[in-house]
């Protein structure tokens, strides 16, 4: 039945070439689509007895790794940025990575500041790749306009585009190619290793020959280039390496690297047994997790493509869509795909290295002054006597973006920061300056506007404020 629908989608295509591309990409739905299926009949297939954690030689420590001495394996690189979602969570309407984060620049604009001080610093052309989706790519496109004339080359491609299943029929929810946006869904940043070689792009870099592909999201401004970690790469003929750092009680729901019969792979939240949930993510058991900064080799790539394709374990992600209707999008993981390579090795890398936003908090953080801007980089300001960076906590009127940027004429002032909660309806004026642990409580009804100026050290303000 789901074969006949996504007939009936290719033949309503006049376009010969669309047709063409089209069909290529139901094609991969479709083997996606079953494996789904023959899954699920199967049940359950990870067997917890046998999750060991990576052996001693499976995760090197970043402070093991002797000093780069060769600039020029740069030029073996090419940097890429996952910019395919579209940050639901902080109720973006458009791309992440399109938001303001310092002086006026987006995450877009501090990854392409980052890469153009690389290539003048080491005298190298390190391109500078974005895998977009059918949600982010005219955004992107007009943001990137500004670069054509900048000395960075700079390359984007499409990710692709899959129907939505409805979960009970698990028949595709769109009935034309052509049908709006909200039918159809960009299948995880898995989806990687499939549109980067139907683009073509695999085969262009290594003409140009480039050998290594340094992948991050888009919205981790920690994920700089490191040389030591691609001399290590290109030293030991790792042919994908995956970061990873210590997990804290915070980072429950990320992947961890485990050791499985022998081999390294990925294991995440969605695969784990609903009885073992707990043990996931408990911090003694699973000591480390995935900062999604992936280096992979592009010949291996090649090598893994040409032959059967990645086999990525499939995310079911539930969804209600606008009218109501229960449907399912299958997804995949990027770092699932550690298992197809040769000499596949985790690298247990500072914390710097991983600065993700996925909320307001995080993004009140890497916007203050507990940072500071080194040519698009983040290094945390000297000035903070601890390594650690406060707990925020914002309530829901901080939820989205649009909310959040209201609500704070300038960023407080934060380096001396604990732990700051925020709840209810609470806006700050310019140059407040937060210390030690503050809480921010306005009830029910009342209205908390925190004056310029305002300094707040170890502080709980409630109810109606009266300064
Ligand atoms: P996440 O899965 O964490 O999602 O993506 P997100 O987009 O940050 O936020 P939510 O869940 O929608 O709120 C991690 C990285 O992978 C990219 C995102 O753009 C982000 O850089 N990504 C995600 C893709 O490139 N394609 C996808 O299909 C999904």
């Amino acid at each position: 039945a789901m074969r006949n629908e996504l007939n009936a989608m290719i033949q309503k295509i006049d376009d010969p070439e669309y047709k063409k591309a089209f069909e290529a990409e139901m094609q991969s739905f479709f083997i996606l689509f079953n494996r789904y299926l023959s899954e699920r009949a199967k049940g359950q297939k990870i067997d917890w007895d046998k999750i060991q954690p990576p052996a001693p030689e499976q995760v090197v420590p970043y402070a093991n790794l002797p000093e780069a001495s060769d600039p020029k394996l740069l030029d073996k690189l090419a940097v890429l940025k996952l910019n395919g979602g579209l940050g639901t969570t902080m109720g973006c309407v458009g791309p992440k990575s399109v938001i303001e984060v310092r002086e006026g620049m987006t995450f877009l604009d501090l990854s392409v500041r980052q890469i153009e001080h690389l290539n003048s610093a080491h005298k190298v052309n390190v391109p500078f790749i974005l895998m977009n989706s059918f949600n982010t790519d005219e955004d992107t496109a007009r943001i990137i306009q500004k670069y054509a004339n900048h000395n960075i080359e700079l390359m984007t491609f499409n990710q692709s585009r899959y129907p939505r299943v409805n979960k009970e029929s698990l028949l595709p929810t769109p009935r034309s190619a052509l049908e709006d946006k909200s039918s159809w869904y960009p299948p995880g940043h898995g989806d990687l290793f499939d549109a980067i070689t139907n683009s073509g792009l695999v085969d262009k870099l290594l003409a140009q020959g480039k050998e290594y592909l340094f992948v991050s999201n888009v919205d981790n401004l920690g994920a700089v280039v490191d040389m030591n970690i691609l001399e290590h790469m290109h030293q030991n003929q790792n042919e994908f390496i995956m970061e990873v750092t210590d997990k804290t009680k915070a980072d429950v729901k990320g992947g961890t690297l485990i050791n499985y019969e022998g081999n390294v792979r990925l294991l995440e939240i969605a695969q784990v047994p609903s009885d073992h949930v707990e043990d996931f993510k408990s911090v003694r058991k699973f000591k480390i997790f995935n900062t999604n900064n992936l280096w992979v080799s592009l010949r291996a790539i090649k090598r893994v493509m040409d032959n059967d394709g990645m086999d990525l374990e499939i995310i079911v992600n539930n969804k209600v869509a606008d009218n109501g209707e229960a449907v399912i999008q299958l997804e995949t993981a990027v770092g699932a795909a550690v298992k197809h390579f040769d000499r596949a090795i985790g690298i247990n890398v500072p914390r710097s290295r991983f600065l993700p936003v996925k909320s307001c908090s995080d993004l009140l953080l890497i916007t203050s002054d507990l940072y500071v801007l080194e040519h698009g980089r983040l290094l945390m300001n000297e000035a903070r006597l601890f390594a650690s960076t406060p707990v925020i906590k914002l309530g829901d009127h901080f939820k989205k973006v649009a909310n959040f940027q209201k609500r704070f004429k300038t960023i407080p002032e934060m380096v001396e920061l604990d732990h700051l909660t925020v709840a209810g309806d609470v806006s700050f004026g310019r140059k407040v300056i937060l210390r030690g642990t503050v809480i921010i409580v306005a009830n029910e009804g009342s209205k908390i506007e925190l004056p310029d100026g305002t300094i707040l050290e170890n502080k709980l303000v409630s109810g109606n404020l009266q300064l």
